[in-house]
């Protein structure tokens, strides 16, 4: 996997390959639990939400249908064309917005959410450009703002390489094939698939990608590092017990004033 395999990895074949994993089911429920975590941190109402990472839009678009006023950033043009396509399909808008998240504070301090959802940080080889992602957070929100981080943490991944689990398997989707095998270096902290891929057409290719396994830990420290306040960790995607056998779904605030 290249230091940047995110330059070119959401394309068309990714998302024909993830469109099972990410079901409008899937996304209902995912948006449901989103809404009933914002209401358990004082955000009630529609509220002004940055879906960060926001790839397709399929989060950005389910919150723009329930009234939230959405903008979207994400710095695949081939992922921001999708959302394009599915808002005309939903019949909702969102400002899509096509930049690095490093780079999110452009937009500006007026968000109160920012959502950053589904295995979307800690790409960068470097801590240092994850923490950069954290402070731009912290400056589009408003005082008092609140950040939504989901992702896979590094001890339930752990777990997963440390037992007999079956970190190789086959999956398929619109047509395609693909061999994928999970793994994990416990050294440099990082977890990722590799990927065997028959297209329709019987041609190969294989593609990867990786990202830095944060535990809980490691991340509530990452937050308080940018200034990030009052970290609350549930197993998501409501407001569901963190633990072992969980995923995490990490929410922190920019300080009141
Ligand atoms: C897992 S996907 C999107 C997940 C999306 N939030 C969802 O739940 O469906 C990750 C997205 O992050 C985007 N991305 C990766 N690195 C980025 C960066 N440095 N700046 C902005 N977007 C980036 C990719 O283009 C991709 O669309």
């Amino acid at each position: 996997v290249s230091d940047a395999w995110w330059a070119t990895f959401f394309d068309a074949t990714y998302r024909a390959l993830w469109a099972e994993r990410t079901t409008p089911e899937r996304t209902r429920l995912e948006v449901d639990g989103i809404e009933q975590v914002l209401a358990a941190h004082g955000i009630a109402g529609p509220a002004r939400i940055l879906d960060l990472f926001c790839g397709d839009g399929r989060i950005g678009l389910e919150l723009a249908v329930r009234g939230h006023d959405v903008t979207g950033l994400d710095r695949s043009a081939s992922m921001l064309a999708a959302a394009r396509e599915r808002s005309l399909v939903v019949g909702a808008r969102i400002e899509l917005v096509e930049e690095d998240a490093r780079l999110a504070h452009r937009l500006g301090g007026h968000f109160d959410v920012v959502a950053c959802w589904g295995s979307s940080f800690g790409y960068f080889e470097e801590t240092a450009d994850d923490l950069e992602v954290l402070e731009a957070i912290r400056r589009v929100l408003r005082p008092g703002g609140v950040l939504l981080l989901e992702t896979a943490h590094r001890d339930r991944i752990a777990i997963a390489h440390a037992s007999d689990a079956q970190l190789r398997d086959w999956w398929h989707g619109d047509g395609y094939t693909v061999l994928r095998e999970r793994w994990f270096d416990p050294t440099s902290g990082r977890a990722g698939e590799d990927l065997q891929i028959t297209l329709p057409d019987g041609t190969r290719e294989r593609r990867g990608l990786s990202l830095r396994a944060y535990t809980a830990t490691e991340l509530v420290a990452l937050c308080r590092a940018a200034d990030l306040h009052d970290p609350a960790t549930y197993g998501g995607p409501g407001p569901t017990a963190f633990g072992l056998d969980t995923r995490l779904l990490l929410v922190a605030r920019r300080a009141p004033t």
